[in-house]
């Protein structure tokens, strides 16, 4: 036999971060399989949130976000058997069901497989659904972490298949828990690995449809920095506006910095800055040291939101731009287009960034771009030009002035 205590518990880490953005309340499941001896065999809490896209009568797309799963009940999970692998199996709101289950290796166990189902027959949940039927989504995580480890996910984990994205963050899972104690040895995650400060991402309530403020319009200058036990190691000012052309439709996407999340880590040789949003899952700029002695921008690695729901990503790790002295920044105040790929560029105003070397957290010396120095070498072009204009203007005065004399001794 089997029990087990349930506490979905608020989010109360989040809550300010949730005021913030007016996002709906998050809650955290959790959950505490025993077996039958009363001694803890799977223990898990984890936040999640579900943005489901299903067409209406009208032959329109709608997108929902299913986040507050108050209410939620674990039936059916269990610890497993000789037959069966442990899994964790919940219900909440109207009809929707969420099921992940796990397997044991030699040395590690697996998360094997995640499914959720939705019934669009709810129609306060999904008003003018066309189709009205139960609707599962089976994706094969085979995620593996070493046994007797409990893994942990702080940051923002993304499913997505068919019609369905799932947002898991602050993850804390061990299956096979042996002798009743819940392991203190954390297995992270990748994200978890790389960022130094992590901000728990909370997707807002329906990922906004990527408005397009008019594409003309200049964007907005954000400041960024990131910061490690040394202090701010990575500053960069600039106003971003993102360009997609995707399936022929352009959108033109400009950064407004008062709604943009950002975060990143710093290393020796490389140095990550991480944008997010409630539109954009992550806009990440990736810089690399080179010859030791400069720096660039190595990678650009996005996934944000399209109109429709769709997710759009795209990631390009051969870059080479903004490359300047280490110890110093690099100043472009011209616009620049950074071209992460045919379907995604980036064009940027007014950018200063320093990805390495930050003293006391203010910027160094600038290496600016080529736009600018071409504009600082036309100046004293111009000034020449100007110059001799004014020279030939004081010589043609002074011919009409004498002539005009000539004639003035004439009439006399
Ligand atoms: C899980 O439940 C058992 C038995 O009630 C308890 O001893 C243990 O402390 C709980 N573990 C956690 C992490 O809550
Ligand atoms: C397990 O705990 C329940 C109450 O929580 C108790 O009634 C039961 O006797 C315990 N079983 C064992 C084997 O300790
Ligand atoms: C886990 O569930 C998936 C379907 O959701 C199933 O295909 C798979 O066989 C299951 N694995 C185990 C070990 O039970
Ligand atoms: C939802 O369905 C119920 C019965 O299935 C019906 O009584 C109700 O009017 C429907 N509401 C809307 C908004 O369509
Ligand atoms: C479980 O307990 C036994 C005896 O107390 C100990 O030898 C063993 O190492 C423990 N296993 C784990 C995974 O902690
Ligand atoms: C902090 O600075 C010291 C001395 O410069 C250096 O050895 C150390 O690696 C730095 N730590 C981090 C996290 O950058
Ligand atoms: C966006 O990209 C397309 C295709 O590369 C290009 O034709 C267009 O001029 C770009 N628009 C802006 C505002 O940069
Ligand atoms: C950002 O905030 C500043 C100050 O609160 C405000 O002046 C500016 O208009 C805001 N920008 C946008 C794009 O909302
Ligand atoms: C959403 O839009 C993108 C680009 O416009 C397109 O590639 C994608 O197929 C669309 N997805 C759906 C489900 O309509
Ligand atoms: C882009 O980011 C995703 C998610 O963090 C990661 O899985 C992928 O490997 C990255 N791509 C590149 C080229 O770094
Ligand atoms: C990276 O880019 C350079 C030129 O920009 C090109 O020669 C090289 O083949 C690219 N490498 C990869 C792996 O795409």
């Amino acid at each position: 036999m089997v029990c087990f205590r349930l506490a979905p518990v608020p989010g109360s880490g989040l809550l300010l971060l949730c005021l913030v953005l007016g996002a709906v309340s998050s809650y955290a499941l959790e959950l505490n399989l025993t077996d039958s001896e009363n001694a803890t065999c799977l223990y898990a809490k984890w936040q999640m949130n579900f943005t489901i896209r299903y067409e209406t009568t009208d032959k329109h797309n709608k997108t929902v976000t299913i986040s507050d799963l108050g209410a939620a009940t674990y039936n059916g999970s269990s610890c497993g058997d000789d037959q069966n692998g442990p899994k964790i199996a919940v219900q909440f709101g109207s009809g929707f069901s969420w099921i992940v289950n796990f397997t044991e290796e030699t040395s590690s166990y697996s998360i094997d497989s995640i499914s959720f189902s939705y019934n669009t027959n709810d129609n306060t949940t999904f008003p003018d659904a066309k189709e009205k039927e139960n609707f599962t989504v089976s994706d094969r995580v085979a995620f593996s972490v070493p046994l007797n480890d409990i893994f942990r996910c702080n940051s923002l984990s993304t499913l997505g298949k068919n019609d369905v994205v799932q947002h898991y963050w602050d993850v804390h899972v061990q299956a096979f828990v042996h002798n009743g104690t819940v392991s203190t040895k954390e297995f992270l995650c990748d994200k978890d690995k790389t960022l130094t400060t992590v901000v728990p991402i909370v997707p807002t309530t329906v990922p906004s449809p990527t408005t397009t403020p008019s594409p003309k319009e200049k964007p907005e200058v954000g400041s960024y920095s990131v910061v490690n036990s040394n202090g701010t190691c990575l500053l960069a000012t600039m106003g971003l506006q993102l360009n997609i052309t995707d399936d022929k439709v352009a959108s033109v996407i400009n950064i407004n910095p008062n709604t943009t999340n950002f975060t990143g880590s710093c290393h020796p040789q490389t140095a990550l800055l991480r944008l997010s949003s409630s539109s954009i899952k992550y806009l990440d700029f990736v810089f690399a040291v080179k010859n030791e002695n400069r720096f660039y921008l190595k990678e650009v690695n996005v996934s944000m939101y399209l109109v429709n729901g769709s997710v759009f990503s795209i990631a390009n790790n051969n870059l080479s731009y903004w490359d300047a002295p280490l110890g110093s920044s690099y100043m472009c105040n011209k616009e620049q287009t950074v071209s992460v790929s045919g379907a995604f560029q980036i064009n940027t105003f007014d950018l200063r960034v320093q990805p390495f070397n930050v003293m006391e957290g203010k910027y160094s010396t600038a290496e600016e771009c080529s736009a600018d120095s071409d504009l600082n070498f036309l100046i004293p072009v111009a000034v020449g030009v100007a110059l001799g204009f004014l020279i030939i203007v004081v010589f043609i005065s002074y011919m009409i002035g004498r002539r005009k004399s000539r004639t003035g001794y004439q009439s006399v």
